[in-house]
């Protein structure tokens, strides 16, 4: 019997990351080690990074800085606290994390989390350990199916990697080429999530929708094949995906939308700018007019479809008049939810050598761009209103006798409702909206 060791997890960056970190903790209980909420007295302690922007990678640092501390009191306990740095700021920097940092132990990409396991081991002996390489396996075969009740909204990771190198973007040299997982091991998955609860999944993918798995005949499906083949688990009752990329949405998955109930209405499609300048030098390889036709085609298909995006302000280049064809498309196209950055230059990305846009530029692009996508937001949440719609009740609320759940449209909502109400699906008339959730009231 092995003893138990506590294990501290902090998550940085996009969901594929959040479910990493649970695929990690699954790893590491087959180990001995139980999932705690703070870093204090932990026996590991794993940072599961991001790399995307600057102030994200710069983070790790801090918390690092915050940890040193804790692993002093524990050592001086006689206990040892290992350090591991994961996910894409692993990937991207390797050893050079442990010579700016030499409290962390462990660096492991995330094509490596299988390995987990021994590393933790090997690095409680003393020795640092450095594993960024892309190995052929898949790397979840390898870690034991998590057990027990689960939460009844989930990520499931059905592709992983991007080919696409947009000239601002490191995810294609963190996460590495594009890797889909086969149709059959994603169905048994999603089956036993659903046997222990899930009734939501989410299918994550970098660039989700240039999924393109073995199906059990052997041929290549696409996401909309697997939606389809998901659709039909006994249970699920709802699915999403994200994050997609504009010139993979093929005609399959745009019928899905129209055609399987249980994919909501809802889509995030990043266009990232307006301008076609921008957007070519930006490596997007389609146009502003591709977009426009693209979003006609996906609302034909479904016309109460919420559109949600990401944007970047300040690409290098960009002038004042290409800024407005951004905000000009945003008013064009509508959208119900928006992320938007200022642009971050990544080393070893083409696009760090540009022409830089001036700070204050970027700063002052981006308030007006957010003032814009907030109004929106605002005016989309407030046609809710006097709707009634269907709530995926998922955990209690900040009030007593709340609890907190997703429209079909991804909007946290409200309700009055009791505890064992989570994990149904409830009518609720929306009767308040803000910018970030709506109020329901449950419909008998
Ligand atoms: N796979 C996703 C993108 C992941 S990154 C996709 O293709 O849509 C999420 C968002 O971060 C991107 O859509 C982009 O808007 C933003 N982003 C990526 N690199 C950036 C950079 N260097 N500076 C600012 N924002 C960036
Ligand atoms: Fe990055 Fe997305 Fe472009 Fe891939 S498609 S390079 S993940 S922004
Ligand atoms: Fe960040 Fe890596 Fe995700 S850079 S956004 S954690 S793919």
């Amino acid at each position: 019997m092995t003893e138990t060791k506590k294990l501290y997890v902090k998550t940085y960056g996009c969901q594929m990351n959040v479910y990493d970190s649970e695929r990690m903790t699954d790893a590491m209980a087959a180990d001995g080690y139980v999932a705690v909420d703070t870093p204090e007295d932990a026996d590991l302690v794993i940072l599961n990074t991001c790399h995307i922007r600057e102030k994200a990678a710069e983070k790790v640092y801090s918390e690092l800085g915050r940890l040193r501390p804790l692993a002093e009191a524990k050592k001086k306990a006689g206990g040892q606290m290992v350090v591991g740095v994961a996910g894409c700021v692993a990937q991207a920097e390797g050893a050079e994390i442990v010579k700016r940092a030499p409290l962390v132990d462990v660096v492991v990409g995330p094509q490596a989390y299988h390995r987990l396991p021994a590393l933790a081991r090997d690095a409680r002996s003393g020795a640092k350990q450095i594993e960024t390489e892309f190995p052929a396996e898949d790397k979840f075969d390898h870690i034991p199916a998590p057990k027990g009740r689960r939460a009844p909204a989930a990520f499931l990771t059905v592709q992983e990697g991007c080919d696409k190198f947009c000239a601002f973007c490191v995810v294609p040299y963190t996460r590495g080429a594009e890797v889909s997982r086969p149709v059959e091991k994603l169905v048994a998955e999603a089956r036993s999530m659903v046997a222990n609860g899930v009734v939501e999944i989410t299918l994550l993918g970098q660039n989700v929708n240039a999924y393109h798995g073995v199906g059990p005949d052997g041929s290549e499906w696409g996401l909309g094949r697997l939606i389809r083949a998901l659709s039909e688990i006994e249970g699920l009752q709802r699915l999403r995906y994200t994050t997609s990329h504009p010139n993979d949405m093929d005609a399959e998955l745009i019928s899905a939308h129209g055609d399987v109930p249980e994919l909501m209405p809802y889509l995030h499609l990043p266009v990232q700018a307006g301008s076609d300048r921008v957007l070519k030098a930006m490596n997007r390889k389609h146009t502003r007019d591709d977009y426009h036709r693209l979003i006609e085609r996906i609302r034909n298909a479904q016309p109460d479809l919420a559109l949600s995006g990401d944007f970047i302000v300040g690409f290098p280049g960009e002038t004042d008049a290409d800024f407005q064809e951004t905000m000009s498309l945003v008013r064009d196209i509508g959208y119900a939810q928006a992320f938007s950055f200022k642009y971050s230059p990544r080393p070893g990305t083409p696009a760090a050598e540009g022409a830089q846009v001036p700070e204050e530029a970027k700063a002052a692009r981006l308030a007006e761009l957010q003032d814009l996508l907030s109004a929106q937001q605002i005016a989309f949440n407030q046609s809710c209103i006097g709707q009634t719609l269907p709530v995926l009740l998922e955990k209690p609320g900040k009030e007593a006798g709340q609890l907190v759940g997703r429209s079909p449209f991804l909007q946290p909502t409200h309700v009055q409702a009791s505890a064992e109400q989570v994990g149904r699906i409830v009518a609720a008339e929306i009767v308040g909206a803000t910018k970030n959730s709506l109020a329901g009231r449950l419909v008998a």
